[in-house]
């Protein structure tokens, strides 16, 4: 594997982002058919902004629908250390500083250490996939992701056969997130999946979106992207990556156990004790458009022989 650096482009293999910018296009022309005068009043069409990427986009997952717009991605979030509301993170998140970063990767595994997010970036070559992505509230979107697969940083550190589990924890600094200052949740945002899911080849460490850097308002400089499960697995803004023995306590399934549980898996045949899961509104599609059928495993259906033997009902 071959880490580029910016100042080494490869032309061919970036997207050019005058595709990017017909895609928006498209996906406008899309939405100026579907919405009409109803349609909430839009945030101003704005271009990928944020250091420029250099990632290859990988055929085995590219959109075979529209994708959501820059702006519906980066103004329409969950990120409770800058508030509540989904316009609070874009307005607030200013005060994160993504860079220097480091994260430390410790618990069961034969390499240890704290590194800089250079470093640990540096063996990797990124990659552009395209997800949807469902969140518990039951709200979608279809994102361009820059990254690499979780797998590959795993091999790397060599867990020893005692880690069953991968922990994934946010920073916790309530000057940088002054949404840490509440007792909202239980801070730091803790998130975890189980070996056999983080080495899975869908699960996806992501850096940036639309070939630019991650906002930070979306988890800069590195987040967590699994696209079987709700959103709320995909932790943003991490700084420490711990292999261990036991599953760890995740912070939604530690706030409400009942509504919100470790595997999280998209599931439409359960319902969230508050509403259905059956079917979900795709962000950016205009008051008018009809809701989207939710599907297992959020489509991904080759993640389903993880859980086989499982009850998906009982393990929510
Ligand atoms: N990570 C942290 N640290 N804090 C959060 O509040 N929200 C989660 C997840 N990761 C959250 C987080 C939830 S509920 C969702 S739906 C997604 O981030 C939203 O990601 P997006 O804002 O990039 O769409």
């Amino acid at each position: 594997m071959t880490y580029r650096r910016s100042d080494e482009p490869k032309g061919s293999e970036i997207t050019p982002e005058s595709i990017w910018t017909d895609r928006r296009q498209v996906v406008r022309t899309l939405l100026a058919a579907s919405t009409v005068s109803l349609a909430a009043p839009s945030v101003a069409a704005g271009s990928p902004t944020g250091r420029i990427l250099e990632a290859k986009r990988n055929p085995a997952y590219v959109a075979d629908e529209p994708l959501n717009s820059w702006d519906d991605i980066t103004t329409y979030n969950n990120f409770y250390e800058f508030g509540t509301d989904k316009s609070d993170p874009a307005r607030s998140a200013g005060t994160l500083r993504p860079s220097p970063w480091s994260v430390t990767v410790g618990g069961e595994a034969e390499v240890r250490g704290t590194f800089s997010l250079e470093d640990l970036l540096k063996p990797h070559a990124l990659e552009e996939r395209v997800y949807r992505f469902r969140c518990v509230e039951a709200w979608s979107m279809v994102i361009p992701w820059v990254g690499f697969p979780l797998a590959e940083l795993i091999k790397r550190f060599k867990p020893t056969s005692k880690a069953k589990f991968v922990a994934f924890t946010t920073l916790r600094d309530p000057v940088q997130m002054p949404g840490q200052r509440s007792a909202v949740l239980d801070w730091p945002y803790v998130e975890g999946l189980r070996m056999d899911e983080a080495v899975h080849p869908l699960a996806f460490l992501a850096v940036g979106v639309y070939g630019r850097a991650l906002p930070n308002q979306n988890g800069a400089p590195l987040r967590l992207v699994v696209p079987w499960k709700y959103g709320f697995k995909n932790v943003k803004s991490i700084v420490r990556i711990d292999f261990v023995e036991h599953a760890p306590t995740t912070t939604w399934a530690a706030a409400n156990p009942r509504e919100y549980g470790f595997f999280a898996n998209v599931n439409p045949a359960v319902d969230h004790p508050r509403w259905s899961q059956k079917t979900e509104r795709r962000i950016g599609s205009g008051v008018f458009a009809p809701r989207i059928a939710t599907r297992p495993f959020n489509g991904y259906t080759e993640v389903a022989s993880l859980y086989s033997g499982l009850d998906l009902s009982k393990w929510i």
